[in-house]
């Protein structure tokens, strides 16, 4: 990982096993530790240009989507931020991750909390391209099938879910 200001925030973080596992995580089609550290690094410069707590900001952002296989779309803030919650990180932390998905879910109610809310949905924008430019020389179409053995969430379901039925009705 290449240094950037923001990771002297984070250091003990980074080895944490829930963090580590997360490059082996699928989000936005690419390791979800890609959007973490992105989210990160987004979160830095925001935290900047807009006078918030740059520690505050940049913990809440790398550990903004920890578990959120265990919620949905609009509960997954609240489960990582329990979870944060759960490891020491300040309240300020907790609610910055808690809201992270505005407008969907809780609104937020600080400053940092702000920044991550437009941190991430600038780090999805990067996802994004990071993916599409992958796509180029093929990189990206490996790292997925990598991720969709690696992810236990695609572990777990059926492969070949569209031809089930068909194979279904093949099968001696
Ligand atoms: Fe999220
Ligand atoms: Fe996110």
């Amino acid at each position: 990982m290449e240094h950037h200001a923001a990771f002297d925030y984070i250091r003990d973080l980074l080895t944490l096993p829930e963090v580590v596992e997360t490059r082996h995580h699928m989000h936005h089609s690419i390791p979800k530790h890609d959007h973490l550290t992105r989210s990160v690094r987004m979160s830095y410069h925001l935290s900047r240009l807009l006078r918030a707590d740059i520690r505050t900001c940049v913990r809440a952002a790398l550990l903004h989507d920890i578990n959120s296989r265990a919620g949905t779309l609009t509960t997954h803030g609240r489960v990582a931020a329990r979870w944060a919650a759960a490891q020491g990180e300040d309240p300020a932390v907790c609610a910055a991750i808690e809201s992270h998905m505005y407008p969907l879910g809780p609104a937020p109610a600080s400053r940092e909390a702000w920044v991550l809310v437009l941190a991430d949905k600038a780090a999805s924008l990067g996802d994004i391209k990071q993916f599409l430019t992958g796509l180029i020389d093929g990189r990206s179409l490996e790292e997925r099938r990598r991720l969709k053995e690696t992810d236990p969430y695609y572990r777990q379901r059926p492969r070949r879910r569209l031809f089930r039925h068909w194979r279904a009705k093949r099968a001696p």
